[in-house]
């Protein structure tokens, strides 16, 4: 076959696929579209809707691991690589190098708005509470300095948001909590490595960490998404953020 043949060969096989019927979820196109108003959907022409893993992502192993997420459902993560690597460099703690590794994955995979107790509720089942409290407690320490500590409000957020902006009131209230926390320090640590500016030269590739994640962060053997964890459902959809039901 030639290779032409082969790329044809392999869009058939898609469309074919994708015979089913794909519905996005309300939350994927809530703003484009008034959520409050129904979809107007075209006719089914007998068609079955998706039940399954959507034929358009990479297929996930059976038993996932977090790595798998990392490979196969989460956006370029050199943010993520490049602050545990700073974090390590540092002399940080395991926990708090963990904490780096993984406090924007609700960003890199998953929903974006109040990412940082997304990415904690997450995690909750699989991490030391004081990492999982940390990575949650991020999301509001962004917004406040601590130049004791070695944190400066980052000027791409006045940039991003304007001089104005007035971090919204549940943030700056877990914020003056978490201020008065004994874990404070591990949760400002990931906004003292938290990279803004990568280095495009730096490569970090996710091996490194291996032995860190190994040791803390409990991988279920069934695989995230099938182990009956209280987040079990958030990992499931993930893998198949299109099925229909
Ligand atoms: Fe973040
Ligand atoms: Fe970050």
């Amino acid at each position: 076959m030639t290779t032409l043949q082969q790329a044809e060969a392999a869009e058939h096989a898609m469309s074919q696929e994708l015979d089913r019927i794909v519905v996005k979820s309300v939350l994927y196109t809530s703003g484009e579209r008034n959520p409050t108003v129904p979809v107007s959907r075209p006719p089914d022409q007998g068609k079955l809707y998706l039940m399954g893993p959507d034929p358009r992502l990479p297929r996930m192993p059976e038993r996932p691991t977090l790595f798998d997420f990392f490979r196969y459902r989460f956006g370029p993560s050199e943010h993520l690589l490049q602050s545990a690597r700073l974090a390590q460099k540092s002399g940080a703690s395991e926990k708090v190098v963990l904490a780096c590794l993984l406090h924007d994955i609700a960003i890199a995979g998953f929903i974006r708005s109040d990412h940082g107790y997304w990415s904690a509720q997450l995690l909750e089942p699989y991490v030391e509470p004081e990492v999982s409290w940390a990575i949650r407690y991020h999301q509001a320490l962004r917004f406040f300095p601590d130049e004791a500590a070695g944190y400066r409000y980052p000027e791409l957020y006045t940039r991003l948001f304007g001089p104005d902006y007035t971090p919204d009131p549940y943030i700056q209230a877990d914020y003056k909590y978490a201020r008065e926390h004994k874990w404070y320090m591990t949760s400002r640590l990931i906004t003292v490595n938290d990279l803004y500016a990568f280095d495009p030269d730096v490569r970090v590739e996710l091996e490194e960490f291996t032995d860190i994640v190994g040791r803390n962060f409990r991988q279920p053997p069934e695989g995230l998404g099938f182990d009956q964890s209280p987040t079990a459902h958030m990992w499931r959809t993930i893998i198949a953020p299109t099925k229909y039901l």
